[in-house]
């Protein structure tokens, strides 16, 4: 079977193809079929336990999927052709790829004893070999662009949740990826520090940033996003303009899911 994708037209950023995911006996991901497109933004919607999170995780390889395909950006994830076949890739190219994906969680992970600064430093300098002035002043505009230029100096304990993913944003675009993956960026948030975050997240969006977002902030999936995924049991139910499949969703589970959350 061939691995290529026809030429010509523009290569989808992520292109998924009956995606599987076990662990064990359980089957996470039955059959994911999708696209997104240079300069999309998705967002994914779905019940807890459809599989959000293990997609996500997939295409960057953090997870490996069981059967199907994922390319990212024309590369196949995990793998390359060698002479009509397919191998699998080294830890190092692994690696090597997933710097091109910013991912964002829920929790933001930052390192507690390292400032806002040098927590959008770390990458750049020990995986790009910045020099440390050269990552000090790009983590400097970054964290400009979230809103934190005058917290550079600050410990994430002395940043507010929100302030402290704002970093985590910063620190995932320092490696200037070509595509952001968010799971769940504000759910851990208090409701009052949740617009913050989702207005870097615009901005990102409007900057041409390609982005997957899994988020129940429907204001936000219908406002800046392209395309609204429902994701139900492992399986895509419903894709469609996000407007679309909020006001009018086509299946009955994507319309009790949105009764819940909207
Ligand atoms: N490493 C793992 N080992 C075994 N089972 C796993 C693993 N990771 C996820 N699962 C299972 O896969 C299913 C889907 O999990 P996933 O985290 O992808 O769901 P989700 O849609 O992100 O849910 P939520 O909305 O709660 O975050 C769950 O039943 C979970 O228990
Ligand atoms: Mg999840």
């Amino acid at each position: 079977m061939s691995t290529e994708q026809p030429a010509g037209t523009e290569l989808p950023m992520v292109k998924a193809e009956q995606v599987c995911k076990s662990f064990g006996r359980h089957q996470v991901l039955r059959g994911i079929n999708l696209e997104v497109m240079p300069r999309e933004v998705m967002c994914i919607i779905g019940p807890s336990g459809s599989g959000k999170s293990t997609f996500l995780r997939c295409i960057n390889h953090l997870d490996k999927v069981s059967a199907g395909r994922l390319w990212v950006d024309g590369d196949l994830v995990g793998y390359r052709e060698h002479g009509g076949k397919l191998h699998e890739l080294r830890e190092s190219e692994v690696a090597r790829r997933r710097r091109d994906i910013g991912m964002v969680f829920q929790r933001f992970n930052l390192f507690p004893h390292r400032t806002a600064a040098e927590n959008v430093m770390e990458a750049p300098m020990t995986v790009r070999r910045d020099s440390r002035s050269d990552a000090r002043e790009q983590a400097g505009e970054l964290l400009e662009r979230v809103g934190l230029g005058d917290k550079l100096d600050h410990y994430p304990a002395e940043l507010s949740g929100g302030q402290q993913q704002r970093v985590a944003i910063a620190r995932a675009l320092a490696m200037r990826p070509k595509l952001m993956l968010f799971d769940e960026p504000t759910s851990a948030l208090d409701p009052e520090l949740v617009g913050d975050v989702l207005a870097v997240m615009r901005q990102l969006a409007e900057d041409g940033m390609t982005m997957i977002v899994v988020t129940h902030e429907m204001g936000f999936a219908r406002e800046a996003g392209d395309s609204l995924v429902f994701m139900d049991d492992g399986v895509v139910v419903e894709t469609g303009k996000p407007r679309d499949v909020i006001t009018a969703p086509r299946h009955e589970r994507t319309q009790t899911f949105l009764s819940k959350v909207l």
